[in-house]
């Protein structure tokens, strides 16, 4: 039989996709882009300034400049390249790390987690995401750091809803609160609730607290499948309901209609979403990440909009964001 040279070459590029990964992963774990900034240019300043062997830091730096991280030689010294000078941001190397560590591990156990549609990460660490992150105060520390680093449509949200008029915004599952932060900071007359699980509170707090100030802001603990705080012109669901299943989100959606202060109040689903035709790779690739990490995965806006229809909510308008997120505003029918 001929051998398909290129089909061949094409599995060698996925299947060592992941050692690319664990390259530029041990980079910033070696903070080897903040070195070079500092001047250490060559393997023997960088193992001097990390502390690793000069051998094993030329051999990595030798495939790092070839897929495009670094530029520049042993000679004439390495320089940082547009993608190495963005791992100097604090959230990006998070990323970084926990991709590299704990999901990593988590992706070690795909072939489990595809045959049985269980989490790759209770395979791994022997406990669910959300337990792990109560217990772990650096992992819970990295992981809002990468959920912060692909928060780029943000700043788009107060644009495509109108949070003025002294509007009372719930953030269930706001985590860290960057989004409540930065739809208060661009609405001054909008009041926000922070709602998470206990564990969050502290961070949460110190977060809001330097970034827009706590005199708008109030902070609840508790478990969204169980109540969330009652009252608000507008509760926002980002990125909190891949985890779960399709009765538990139907729960989670009937709390947040229960708590709405009144018919004009809003519910915000900010997601994304999957199609099972022409589907571009990022959503298929998060869709398995998820079943990876918490078990669940993303949904087809027509799942979804079942579910709302479920718990009594009607969508009224949708608007995409970007990241390939799509905002849905859902009003009680
Ligand atoms: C993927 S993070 C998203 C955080 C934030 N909304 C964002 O988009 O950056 C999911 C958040 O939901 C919170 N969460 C998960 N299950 C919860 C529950 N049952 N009750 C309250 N919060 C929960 C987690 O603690 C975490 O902060």
């Amino acid at each position: 039989m001929d051998v398909d040279v290129q089909a061949t070459r094409n599995i060698i590029e996925m299947i060592t996709g992941g050692w690319r990964a664990q390259a530029l992963y041990t980079a910033v774990k070696l903070e080897l882009p903040s070195h070079i900034e500092a001047g250490h240019t060559t393997s023997s300043a960088l193992a001097e300034s990390t502390g690793a062997a000069e051998k094993g830091i030329h051999r990595l730096m030798r495939l790092l400049v070839a897929i495009g991280v670094f530029t520049g030689t042993e000679s004439t010294g390495y320089r940082n390249t547009d993608v190495s000078a963005a791992l100097l941001d604090e959230s990006l190397r998070d990323l970084c790390v926990l991709y590299g560590e704990e999901f990593y591990s988590a992706w070690g156990h795909a072939h489990h987690a595809i045959s049985t549609t269980s989490s790759g990460f209770e395979a791994a660490y022997g406990r669910p995401l959300y337990t792990y992150l109560g217990l772990d105060a650096d992992f819970a520390r990295r992981f809002q750091h990468t959920m912060n680093a692909g928060s780029m449509f943000f700043p788009q949200v107060p644009e495509i809803f109108d949070f003025t008029g002294g509007k009372t915004v719930v953030d269930v599952g706001g985590g860290g609160g960057l989004l409540l932060a930065t739809i208060l900071n661009a609405v001054p007359d909008a009041k926000g609730t922070l709602f998470d699980r206990e564990h969050m509170m502290p961070e949460a707090r110190e977060f809001l607290a330097a970034t827009c100030g706590l005199d708008r802001v109030q902070l609840a603990a508790g478990d969204m499948t169980r109540s969330v705080p009652a009252g608000g012109d507008v509760y926002l669901l980002c990125r909190v309901l891949a985890g779960s299943d399709d009765d538990t989100v139907v729960t989670i959606f009937g709390n947040c209609r229960r708590a709405m202060a009144d018919s004009s109040s809003r519910l915000l689903v900010l997601d994304r979403f999957v199609r099972d035709e022409d589907s571009t790779v990022l959503p298929a690739l998060w869709d398995l990440h998820l079943l990876m990490t918490t078990g669940g995965g993303h949904r087809t806006l027509e799942g979804i909009t079942a579910l709302l229809e479920r718990a009594g909510l009607v969508i009224e308008r949708s608007a995409e964001l970007p990241m390939e997120t799509t905002a849905l505003v859902a009003a009680a029918r």
